[in-house]
């Protein structure tokens, strides 16, 4: 395995989170309109966190996940990876007005500048869907590599199948990216981490499905 400590040697394109890079500054009102803090909050729960451990938030946006983990005071140390700088910014911003210290780095999901084995817990939440296919493929084997032998992966996102059949125009916008939860279950075992089955997760914008796996021996 190759063992990535520096920061991404040349930019590349990525999608911003709202689709266009000068919609950014809008993402916290639709977060907070959509309800997405329940999804994080769900999420948090499902990765029995333990105080010291190291965690990885891979395309973390304006830091949202980050914010409301670090507000519980576990005593972990928080690391927030994404290539858009100016969410890096505001979620900068908004840990400091909160009193926390976060990691903010730049960079790529199949690029990740960290040691093997160097990380308890990663999330990563409706990023998914931002990455084609040898991407999400490079991230997954990413995350393994990164993890420690007892870590997990906690991953949300739009669940494909059931954006396509809604009637929610975001939702179908959305759809033509994202898979289906029994896709994307099938991606993380051909990483070599073990999902355990998808939990179906309802928010106004469309369906969501979350996956946890275990890192794998
Ligand atoms: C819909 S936003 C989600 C933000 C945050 N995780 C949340 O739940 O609020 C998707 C994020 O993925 C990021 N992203 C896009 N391409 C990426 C890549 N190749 N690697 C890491 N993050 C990426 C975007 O910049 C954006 O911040």
């Amino acid at each position: 395995m190759t063992e990535r400590t520096s920061h991404p040697t040349a930019d590349r394109p990525f999608l911003p989170a709202m689709g266009k890079a000068g919609l950014t500054p809008f993402y916290d009102l639709v977060h907070r309109v959509s309800g997405l803090g329940r999804a994080h909050a769900e999420m948090i729960g499902l990765a029995d966190l333990r105080t010291g451990q190291r965690v990885l938030d891979i395309g973390c946006g304006t830091g949202n996940l980050l914010v409301a983990l670090g507000r519980r005071r576990l005593g972990v140390e928080l690391v927030g990876l994404d290539p858009d700088a100016r969410a890096l910014a505001m979620a900068g911003r908004k840990a400091a007005r909160a009193g926390l210290t976060v990691d903010w780095r730049r960079g790529y999901a199949d690029e990740l500048p960290f040691p093997d084995g160097s990380v308890d817990r990663v999330f990563s939440s409706l990023m998914l869907h931002h990455l084609g296919k040898a991407a999400k493929d490079g991230m997954l084997a990413e995350v393994r590599r990164v993890l420690r032998p007892d870590g997990l992966l906690v991953l949300a996102d739009f669940d494909g199948h059931s954006g396509a059949r809604s009637h929610n125009p975001f939702a179908r916008r959305i759809a033509p990216r994202a898979h289906g939860s029994v896709e994307v279950r099938e991606r993380i075992a051909a990483a070599g981490l073990e999902p355990a089955p998808a939990v179906p997760y309802s928010l106004r914008m469309g369906e969501l499905t979350i996956i946890r796996a275990n890192r794998g021996s």
